[in-house]
């Protein structure tokens, strides 16, 4: 099954997408975290894609289409992957229709305030990824999973954090449209209990 998660900032793609990639075993495909890892790495598109990452804009397209090409021609991507953060302009979705053939797209809708609240306490880890929240930390500043230490991301910063979400309201949203049109959207409401958006998730996919 190839799935996109379209969401803003902070919806709970990142969070839902590693859970049910682990249910379905599947990868998740985050081009954020494929950028971000450029940046560690110094590779020239990191290097490229730095000065938009920390503004809080997106990175051309061109740049982001080529990466998921590459990242999609390969073997673990035969069965089936999650779309985690892209496509996020409407050139980025119809690049993909030459690219793969999409059976579902996942709207995580919730409102900006919300979403302010939890990026601004979100803590993350660089080297395997986990996500997680200050206010169910406890105190811990390591990775759960790996030890590593965790970090706020730059652009978890409370004005980077405005101007993202303004890229997607005029940028991203407009693919909610796209995808309705095709009749492959299903929206829900990310506000709910992680436990409950999960299951929400799997019953649209029609996995028990
Ligand atoms: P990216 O890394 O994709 O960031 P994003 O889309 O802004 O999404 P986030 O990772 O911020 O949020 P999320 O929805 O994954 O939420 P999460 O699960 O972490 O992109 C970063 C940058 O890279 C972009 O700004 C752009 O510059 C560039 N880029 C990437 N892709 C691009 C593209 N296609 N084109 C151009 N540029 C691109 O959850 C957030 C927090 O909330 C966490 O703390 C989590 O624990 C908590 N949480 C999650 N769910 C719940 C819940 N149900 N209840 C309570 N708390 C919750």
């Amino acid at each position: 099954m190839n799935i996109i998660f379209l969401g803003p900032p902070g919806a709970g793609k990142g969070t839902q997408a590693q859970r049910i990639c682990a249910a379905l075993n599947i990868p998740q495909i985050s081009t954020g975290d494929i950028l971000r890892r450029a940046i560690k790495e110094q590779t020239p598109t990191g290097l490229k894609a730095k000065s938009y990452i920390d503004a809080g804009k997106l990175v051309p397209d061109e740049v982001i289409i080529d990466i998921v090409k590459d990242r999609l021609a390969q073997d673990d991507c035969q069965n089936g992957y999650i779309l985690d953060g892209f496509p996020r302009t409407v050139p980025q979705a119809e690049a993909l229709t030459h690219i793969a053939n999409i059976d579902s797209v996942i709207e995580l809708a919730v409102d900006d305030q919300h979403l302010i609240n939890r990026l601004s306490g979100r803590r993350v880890c660089l080297k395997c990824g986990a996500t997680y929240h200050i206010s169910l930390l406890d105190g811990k500043t390591t990775c759960a999973a790996c030890g590593e230490e965790l970090i706020q991301r730059d652009d978890d910063k409370a004005e980077t954090v405005l101007n993202r979400l303004t890229v997607y309201h005029d940028q991203t949203a407009p693919l909610v449209s796209f995808y309705e049109g095709k009749g492959l959207l299903h929206r829900i409401d990310g506000a709910q209990g992680m436990d409950v958006i999960f299951q929400s998730i799997m019953e649209t996919l029609g996995v028990k």
